[in-house]
């Protein structure tokens, strides 16, 4: 199984993605976390990428295309993953598709969690990260809307694409998510 859940800043992303991950067994590739610790360690690539993060927004796409080859080369990769927060850009989700060529590797689905703005902007709030601000949450849902939602209409062409409705409790989420993917 390989999944990507794109959606919105505080849509569900990552709570959605670690329940699927115990349910399937299969590993939790966050572009958030990663970028989060590499930061939190002080590592050459924390330092390139610290700014972007900490002020929203998107860290350029060389650098997430690079990271993104360099973890689905892993070997607890080989066999599926959830993916959340990738691709984000239209280059990126092209490149994704070379890579999953090149690896021989197969997307399952794509899912994007439909939320409305005032709940993302809510969720986000009540979350409190230190990225989690007023300024810096407008500055991401901006992006998202920007860069990423284009990029639906490219996994819609291609019939990958599955919307389920995020405004619902963690656990309606879930099983909606399931549902789309057959299980
Ligand atoms: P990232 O961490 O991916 O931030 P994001 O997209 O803004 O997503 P969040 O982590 O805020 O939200 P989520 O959708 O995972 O929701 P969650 O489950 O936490 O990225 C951070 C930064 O890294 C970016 O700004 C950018 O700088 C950089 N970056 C990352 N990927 C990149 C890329 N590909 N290219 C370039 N730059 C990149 O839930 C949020 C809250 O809501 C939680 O408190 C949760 O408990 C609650 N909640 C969840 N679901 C429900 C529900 N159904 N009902 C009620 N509450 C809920």
């Amino acid at each position: 199984m390989r999944l990507l859940l794109l959606g919105g800043p505080g849509s569900g992303k990552g709570t959605q993605a670690k329940a699927l991950q115990q349910r399937l067994g299969v590993p939790w590739i966050s572009t958030g976390e990663i970028l989060r610790q590499e930061v939190a360690s002080g590592s050459v690539l924390g330092h390139a990428v610290r700014s972007y993060v900490e002020t929203g927004e998107l860290v350029p796409d060389d650098q997430m295309i690079a990271l993104i080859r360099q973890r689905l080369l892993q070997p607890d990769a080989a066999n599926g993953w959830i993916m959340e927060g990738y691709p984000r850009t239209a280059f990126q989700a092209e490149e994704l598709d070379f890579l999953l060529v090149e690896l021989k590797q197969q997307l399952t689905q794509v899912i994007c969690l439909d939320v409305s703005t005032p709940v993302l902007v809510a969720r986000s709030l009540a979350r409190a990260r230190s990225d989690d601000t007023d300024e810096i949450i407008q500055r991401r849902i901006d992006r998202y809307q920007e860069r990423t939602v284009p990029i639906l209409e490219y996994y819609e062409v291609s019939k990958r694409l599955v919307r389920v409705n995020g405004d619902q409790s963690i656990e309606q989420v879930h099983q909606a998510i399931l549902s789309a993917i057959g299980v």
